[in-house]
């Protein structure tokens, strides 16, 4: 079992797929991991330390992933279009996992199925309460909700909680987070304890008593179509043009009294949905500031940018990429322990060699492709 784990190239991604604490196990359990020197670098882990768990510490990608039977990766490998191109580094037959984007780039996964590679998608893990503990979407989510708020504090030109000071009253800011799932209600949180006054939107009714047991305010569309607004995997779906107008009138309304909005509203698969546009930016206050964890997949304020900070009608929209890779030391370690859970039931003890056991629907769900086909319904069918 030799288990590969290269530097992540991609722009902007500074996480890392292993721990000093992952590698342990997995050499515990028998396995030959190499990982790539300066691998660990932006998550602050030094090759000393990943050779003192277990590793063996290799220059360049080539050296690492040769001979590998599995590689764990962050983000996608790079393709062929993209400089490296470490999809043809992989070893035909081998396996692959990763947080692949499969939806995204399907004729990637094409690819891994002509190397008849086995790939699994951390992001395809099904959420099942089993799989809570390999769940990556919830572990970096989380980070990135959290980080998201400290981007808006540090440039915001006020302060976050109410002062009674000598010199006067500071009133609190108000924060107003958009999309409740993981990310979002990381966001309230963070934002209640820095003293901000909160609310939230959510097409999904259901986070309503979530986003109120921390202590925010939920800002309703009054709609039946809201009883429909999940699917059966808990995600949001697209909503009709006569809910968007009347959410567009609300979350504008709301906007003009608010400080800061919290962008993280996402639907699996497609564009992220817009919810800020120019005009209700134009009719914030000024000095307010927007962040947008939605950039990746065209933002959720029609004036965002990927990867920057721009200021627009007085307005500043934070757009950074990769938000849990401003927390990599956390996101890396929380993320080693996704896929060491994840990857732990494939390791038979006795033989010390992979087993898989396909009839595992959290195994089977997060396959991509197997057998030089692919097979995940997402891709052959469309399904969800
Ligand atoms: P996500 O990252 O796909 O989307 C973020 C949020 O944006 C969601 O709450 C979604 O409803 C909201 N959204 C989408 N379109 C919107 C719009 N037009 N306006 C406003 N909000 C919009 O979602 P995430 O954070 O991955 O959570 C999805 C679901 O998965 C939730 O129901 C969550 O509770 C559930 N979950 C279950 C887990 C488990 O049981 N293992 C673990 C983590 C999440």
């Amino acid at each position: 079992m030799k288990i590969a784990i290269p530097k992540e190239i991609r722009e902007h991604e500074t996480r890392v797929a292993a721990s000093p604490q992952m590698i342990k196990k997995l050499v515990d359990m028998g396995a030959d991991v190499a990982i790539q020197a300066g691998a660990g670098a932006g998550s602050a882990m030094t090759d000393a330390e990943l050779r003192e768990a277990g590793a063996t510490v290799t220059d360049g990608v080539e050296a690492t992933l040769k001979g590998a039977d599995l590689v764990l990766k962050v983000a996608r490998p790079m393709a062929k279009d993209e400089g490296t191109d470490e999809t043809a580094l992989l070893s035909d037959g081998s396996m692959l996992i990763g947080l692949l984007a499969p939806l995204q780039h399907k004729e990637q996964v094409a690819g891994y199925a002509a190397k008849n590679i086995t790939a699994f998608a951390m992001e395809l893990v099904p959420r099942i309460s089993r799989a809570q503990s390999m769940d990556a979407l919830s572990s970096q989510s989380n980070l990135a909700g959290y980080k998201a708020v400290l981007d808006a504090a540090s440039h915001f030109g006020k302060v976050m909680p109410m002062m009674m000071t000598a010199a006067g009253t500071i009133a609190p800011a108000k924060c107003l987070v958009l999309g409740a799932g993981v990310a979002g209600l990381q966001a309230i949180a963070t934002a209640k304890r820095l003293g901000a006054v909160v609310s939230a939107f959510d097409v999904r009714p259901v986070v309503k008593e979530q986003v109120e047991s921390l202590g925010a305010k939920f800002v309703e569309v009054e709609s039946e179509e809201t009883e429909d607004a999940e699917t059966a995997g808990g995600y949001a779906k697209e909503m009709s043009e006569d809910y968007q107008r009347r959410q567009g009138e609300l979350i504008h309304e709301t906007l003009k009294s608010q400080d800061i909005a919290i962008c993280t509203a996402l639907i699996p698969g497609r564009a992220a949905p817009t919810l800020i546009t120019e005009a209700m930016v134009k009719d914030m206050k000024p000095g307010s500031v927007i962040v947008d964890l939605a950039t990746e997949t065209g933002g959720n304020c029609e004036l965002s940018e990927h990867a920057k900070v721009v200021e627009k009608h007085d307005v500043t929209i934070v757009g950074y990429a990769n938000v849990p890779g401003r927390v990599a030391v956390d996101a890396s370690a929380l993320y080693a322990r996704n896929l060491l859970n994840f990857l732990a039931p494939m390791i038979d003890a006795e033989s010390k060699s992979f087993k898989i056991d396909w009839d595992d629907e959290v195994i089977a769900g997060a396959c991509v492709t197997r057998d030089g086909k692919i097979v995940h319904p997402m891709l052959t069918e469309g399904g969800s």
